[in-house]
């Protein structure tokens, strides 16, 4: 299988791009020039309130400003950094590391696709193919290879808009999508939320784990 690097042999690309020096460091935003909607301040500053040290709230305060403009804008980066009491800059360090956050504007529709070992050795790489070969050209859609989503238990999986499905067949992949397109609730028989704890026994645990 081959495996497509970027610059300086990155799996992931954009970790050879420069910082821009010439720029001023980046300030902690002023409440009274910066609009934050009430909703997305009630949620950050909730997750704030859970920890001792308030950066702790960093990744839920990306993830509800994401929600909130459908990718990691900067405007979404200041309005959070805003309630934090934090640097752009510094929010800006964190959305870049995870592969969940959108710096660049994205389809709403989320799917990643886990290439990692348990996921690839159950055939993963020719389901990413597929689900990249029926989104072609549709602008709803961000596709993307993940690595492990900690459910290697359902391989191969994918994660659609947070909803995790697996394991998932070559043809799963249409119903799936048609799913996704229709807002309907994405291919529920396959989805971990409702499978059966160990020990349970439901009239399908013997057709469960086929993929
Ligand atoms: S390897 Fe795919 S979920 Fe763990």
């Amino acid at each position: 299988m081959e495996v497509r690097r970027f610059e300086h042999g990155s799996r992931v690309p954009g970790w050879d791009r420069e910082v821009d020096l010439s720029k001023d460091p980046s300030q902690v935003p002023d409440p009274a020039t910066t609009p934050v909607p009430e909703d997305v301040r009630a949620e950050i500053e909730a997750h704030m309130a859970k920890y001792p040290d308030s950066r702790s709230a960093t990744l839920p305060a990306l993830a509800a400003v994401q929600r909130h403009h459908g990718w990691c804008s900067p405007e979404a980066i200041e309005q959070a950094a805003c309630v934090m009491r934090l640097t752009p800059g510094y929010l800006t360090a964190v959305a870049t590391f995870y592969d969940m956050f959108d710096t660049e504007p994205v389809g709403r529709h989320r799917v990643y696709v886990c290439t990692n070992i348990s996921c690839s050795l159950r055939g993963a790489d020719e389901l990413y193919a597929r689900v990249k070969e029926l989104t072609d050209g549709d602008a709803d859609f961000a596709v993307k290879r993940f690595e492990c989503l900690g459910a290697c238990d359902i391989a191969p999986m994918a994660s659609v808009d947070g909803t995790y499905v697996g394991p998932l067949a070559l043809s799963d992949v249409e119903e799936l999508l048609d799913d996704v397109r229709n807002d309907r609730d994405p291919l529920p028989r396959k989805q971990l939320r409702y499978r059966p704890s160990a020990g349970a026994t439901t009239p399908d645990d013997h057709t469960e784990g086929t993929a």
